[in-house]
């Protein structure tokens, strides 16, 4: 029976270089015109369990219909992979990684598992019980962003990097280019990228799943103002914005704006900064690309990736792509 091996925690980014970040970014998208807040800002500990909650909600379909490709598909997955190691980008609460690790055991490749996340305390509790779970896997867990942290992961093993819940969706086409260029610094020749996107479908099935009926997407959308409300002293009052959640035909991608009802002042006190917004005008919160399966191949191989396997759910909801680092 192999010994549970101590975790390790690589921290790269600590909490004073992410309130840089944030003082910054908050900085130039409440300047830019339309205003503009990144979506990492949702997920604080209320944001967290907010979007919880949407991947249980009838109209969010992503979460379940990735994890149903995974539990069919894992050791198809891990064997074409041939990786021992699993680099995991966003990984949050390891949920998902559990099921690549079990097809890793079960096919005699489990080597070391390196799951990045800006969240160190819920990355932490996740690497320990990981360790202790999987005898003999090697749990090297990195506080960092997959914008900038990409270039720390080499122990020797073939590697599959593994980017799931459609998170690309997040990025622009510009910010996707950049993404596929980091990664590919990283990655040796040979390893592997596991990417989750959810596809294109009928419009009221993809708005629904943004602006769900028990109003838990609005809520998740305005918590953005509460966690500034809070860390930068601002006065936004969440209860002044309304959710809007709208499919965008030429881009391909859902969406999600806070509409200021009444015009009004916010103050920013920890950027000195002062912001009007008229009636009416409107914040983009986040933007969720959807993908055809021909988009993502043509994409991933300007990105220097070419498509080996992918998988599709059962109702043609969400893939899942194998590509290969040229
Ligand atoms: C976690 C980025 C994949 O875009 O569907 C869910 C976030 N936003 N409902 C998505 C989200 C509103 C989600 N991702």
């Amino acid at each position: 029976m192999p010994n549970v091996i101590p975790p390790t925690i690589d921290i790269r980014l600590t909490p004073a270089d992410l309130r840089a970040a944030m003082e910054r970014d908050v900085r130039q998208g409440l300047m830019s015109t339309p205003k503009e807040l990144p979506p990492v800002y949702f997920y604080d500990d209320r944001g967290s369990r907010l979007f919880d909650e949407i991947t249980r909600l009838p109209e969010y379909y992503p979460t379940r219909a990735e994890r149903s490709i995974l539990d069919a598909h894992a050791i198809e997955i891990i064997t074409a992979a041939g990786a021992d190691t699993l680099v995991e980008l966003g990984a949050g609460t390891c949920e998902k990684s559990r099921v690549l690790l079990d097809a890793m055991a079960s096919t005699g490749r489990l080597g070391s598992f390196v799951p990045l996340d800006v969240s160190d305390t819920v990355l932490w509790e996740a690497a320990t019980s990981l360790a202790e779970e999987y005898p003999g896997l090697a749990v090297r867990a990195v506080v960092g962003d997959f914008h900038r942290h990409l270039d720390t992961f080499s122990d020797g093993g073939r590697r599959l990097f593994a980017f799931l819940g459609g998170t690309i969706g997040n990025l622009d086409p510009g910010q996707r280019t950049g993404f596929y260029a980091d990664l590919t610094r990283a990655m040796a020749p040979g390893d592997a990228l596991l990417l989750g996107t959810d596809l294109v479908k009928d419009r009221g099935v993809l708005v629904a799943a943004y602006d769900d009926g028990a109003g838990v997407t609005a809520e998740f959308n305005r918590n953005v103002l509460v966690v500034l409300d809070r860390e930068l002293h601002a006065n936004f009052d969440a209860t002044r914005f309304t959710h809007v959640a709208r499919w965008d035909e030429d881009e391909h991608r859902i969406e999600m704006w806070l509409r200021c009802e009444d015009a009004c002042t916010v103050t920013v006190s920890d950027l000195g900064l002062e912001i009007g917004f008229a009636a009416g005008e409107e914040m983009r919160t986040e933007i969720s690309t959807k993908f055809t399966p021909d988009t993502l191949a043509d994409e991933l191989a300007a990105g220097g990736f070419a498509v080996e396997k992918s998988w599709t759910s059962a109702q043609g909801e969400f893939q899942l792509t194998l590509a290969r680092r040229h």
